[in-house]
């Protein structure tokens, strides 16, 4: 018989994960309402669109669903705006220098999904079996992530494609 050695769960370290997740939500919402707005060219209105999208999805519904759990700690948002950046996993990405290559700034969003998918497996991984609630608000989300992942991909062309992967 082996003993596996679990690690008490740290009610702390979980409302520091989803502090730091909620901030990761608000710059990626900022993030991708700044792509709508600046990128140019013929296929930009349809992209754009699709940002907003997703930007209402990371405030409305995945920022939403962390500070009604953050409630449940009773524990506020991060109050100080300019503390999401220092709080953020993910951190605000370097923006891309041309509003015409589109390709550079869905890569970018991809890399931001893929960080936010890491940071909530963490969390899953951190309250699996433990803390249901939590568990479950983070499954939830990645499964979202994922899909934004995917539907970015879409959005890429070839040559974004070729770029994203390196080959
Ligand atoms: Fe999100
Ligand atoms: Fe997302």
């Amino acid at each position: 018989m082996s003993i596996e050695f679990v690690e008490p769960l740290d009610q702390k370290k979980i409302i520091d994960m989803l502090i730091s997740a909620y901030a990761d939500e608000w710059i990626a919402a900022y993030y991708y309402t700044l792509t709508a707005y600046a990128i140019r060219g013929h296929v930009s209105e349809e992209i754009s669109e699709h940002f907003l999208k997703e930007a209402e999805e990371e405030i409305e519904k995945h920022a939403r669903m962390i500070a009604d759990r953050l409630q449940d700690f009773n524990i506020d948002p991060p109050r100080d705006f300019r503390k999401l950046w220092e709080i953020s996993g993910c951190k605000y990405p370097e923006i891309p220098e041309d509003p015409h290559d589109i390709d550079a700034w869905i890569i970018v969003a991809i890399k931001a999904e893929e960080c936010a998918i890491k940071s909530y497996r963490d969390l899953y991984a951190y309250t699996h079996g433990r803390d249901p609630v939590t568990e479950e608000l983070a499954e939830d989300i990645i499964r979202d992530e994922v899909r934004h992942r995917t539907n970015l991909i879409n959005l890429l062309s070839k040559d974004g494609v070729r770029r994203l992967t390196g080959v």
